[in-house]
C-alpha cells in the first residue's frame, strides 16, 4: 500500500458501469506511477503495448517504463489534422508488425485526439482489445477519457467514423497537466464550466475564487476540478451510455460550438474554446424565451472573461453557423435536440428552436449577420 503523504493526497477512484462492464477511473496526482499496479488489479495484460504522441512522450515518457510495456512506444501525430482513417491505418500496421494479439492491451497516452483514435483502433483490431487511457490534456481527463467514444474525422465532417468501445481503466493524472500549454489547459477549462452549468454550480464557484492556482496548475486546485467532472461525466455515461437521453446534456454548448468549429474549418478555434461561445448562444437562447435566468448569463459569461479572451468570432456569419448546426449529428429525423439551461446545475431539452432565435443568440455572442 502507498504511504499517506501530505504532499499527495490518496487518489479518487470512480467507477464506470458500460454495457461492457465496469471500469475505473483512477484520479490523482502520481496515479500515473501506479499504472501498472492498476493494470496487473483489473487482470490487463500480460502483453501491453503503449501508443503516444511524440510531443507527449518528450514530456512524460520515462513515467511510463515501469509498467512491463514493449520497450518502445508507437508514436503517431496528434492534432484534430491527424485525426483520420490514415492514422488509424498506421496505428493497425505497427500492431500486425508488433503481433499484438489477444492477449494484448493497447495503452493510449495523449489528449483526446490520441485517445479517439487508438481507442478506435483498438474497438476494431481483432475486433477488440481492451484499452487503457491515460489522458494528459484537461479536456481528455474531464471529457474524452470516459464514456467509450471513438472515432476520427471525414474530410466531411468530424467524428463521423467511430464505434463504441468503453475503456478497461482510465488514469487521470493531473500533474502531467504542468506541461500543457496554456492555451489548451484553458480550452479544458470551459468544459468545466460546462459541467458546473449542467450539473454542479459549486465548480463555477471554485473556478471563480480560484483562477490564480488553477493557471499556476497548482495541484490542491486542479485535481478537485477534475474529480468533479470525471465523476459528473462518470454517472452521465453509466446511466446512459448511447446518447438516447441524459447523455445528451453533456452537449450543452455544443450545436453552436461543433458549427462554430466547422465554418472555421477547425483552425480557429480549439475546441473548449468553440464552446465557450455556444455555451453563452445557449444560454442567450434560454434567457430570450424565458427558460434561464438572466443572472445565469451574466455569471457564465463574466467567468469565461475572467479566464482571458475566446478568439474573435466577428468574422463569423450567423448564417453560416446556422447551416453548420443542420449538419450536426444533434438533428435527429429532422428535429435539432437543443440543451438549455433553466437554473444553476439543471439543464432542460428544446426540441422547437427556431432559425431565428439561434441567428439572434449567435449575433449577441459576436457574430455578423
Ligand atoms: N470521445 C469523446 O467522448 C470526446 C469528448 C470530447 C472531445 N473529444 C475529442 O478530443 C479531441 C480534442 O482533444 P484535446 O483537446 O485533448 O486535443 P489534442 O489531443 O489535440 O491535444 C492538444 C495538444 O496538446 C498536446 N499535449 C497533450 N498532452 C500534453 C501534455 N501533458 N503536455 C504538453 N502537451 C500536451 C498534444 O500534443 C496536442 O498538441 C477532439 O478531437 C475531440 O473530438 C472526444
Ligand atoms: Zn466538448
Amino acid at each position: 500500500m502507498a504511504q499517506p503523504s501530505v504532499s499527495t493526497p490518496p487518489p479518487n477512484r470512480i467507477v464506470v458501469s458500460a454495457a461492457a462492464g465496469k471500469y475505473s477511473v483512477v484520479i490523482g496526482d502520481s496515479t500515473i506511477d501506479t499504472l501498472g499496479k492498476e493494470m496487473d488489479a483489473a487482470r490487463l495484460g500480460p502483453r501491453r503495448i503503449l501508443i503516444s504522441s511524440q510531443r507527449v512522450w518528450d514530456f512524460h515518457g520515462p513515467r511510463f517504463r515501469s509498467i512491463g510495456a514493449d520497450r518502445t512506444p508507437i508514436l503517431i501525430e496528434d492534432g484534430e489534422r491527424y485525426k483520420n482513417l490514415n492514422t488509424v491505418a498506421r496505428i493497425l500496421d505497427a500492431l500486425v508488425k508488433a503481433q499484438a494479439d489477444r492477449s494484448t492491451v493497447i495503452v493510449a497516452v495523449g489528449g483526446g485526439v490520441i485517445g479517439d483514435m487508438v481507442g478506435f483502433s483498438a474497438a476494431t483490431y481483432l475486433r477488440g482489445l481492451p484499452v487503457v487511457h491515460v489522458p494528459t490534456t484537461l479536456l481528455a481527463q474531464v471529457d474524452s477519457a470516459i464514456g467509450g467514444k471513438t472515432g476520427v474525422n471525414h474530410p466531411l465532417g468530424k467524428n463521423l467514423i467511430g464505434a463504441f468501445h468503453a475503456p478497461s481503466l482510465v488514469v487521470a493524472d493531473p500533474a502531467v497537466l504542468q506541461t500543457l500549454p496554456r492555451r489548451e489547459f484553458r480550452a479544458g477549462l470551459y468544459e468545466v464550466i460546462k459541467y458546473g452549468v449542467i450539473a454542479d454550480p459549486s465548480l463555477l464557484d471554485r473556478i471563480r475564487e480560484s483562477v490564480t492556482a488553477i493557471f499556476n496548475r497548482q495541484p490542491e486546485a486542479v485535481a478537485p476540478l477534475v474529480t468533479a467532472s470525471c465523476r459528473i461525466k462518470a454517472d452521465v455515461v453509466s446511466a446512459d451510455e448511447r446518447e438516447s437521453g441524459l447523455r445528451r446534456t453533456l452537449n450543452f454548448g455544443h450545436t453552436v460550438g461543433h458549427a462554430l468549429e466547422a465554418v472555421t474549418k477547425y483552425k480557429q478555434f480549439r475546441h473548449g474554446e468553440a464552446i465557450g461561445y455556444g455555451m453563452l448562444a445557449a444560454l442567450a437562447i434560454g434567457v430570450a424565451r424565458g427558460v434561464t435566468p438572466k443572472s445565469l448569463y451574466e455569471e457564465v459569461e463574466s467567468l469565461i472573461a475572467q479566464l482571458g479572451p475566446l478568439p474573435s468570432v466577428a468574422d463569423i456569419s450567423a448564417k453560416d453557423v446556422y447551416a453548420a448546426i443542420g449538419r450536426d449529428k444533434k438533428v435527429v429525423a429532422g428535429t435539432l435536440h437543443f440543451v438549455a439551461a433553466s437554473a444553476r446545475g439543471k439543464t432542460v431539452e428544446l426540441t422547437d428552436v427556431t432559425e431565428k432565435e439561434i441567428k439572434a443568440a449567435t449575433r449577441k455572442i459576436g457574430l455578423r449577420a
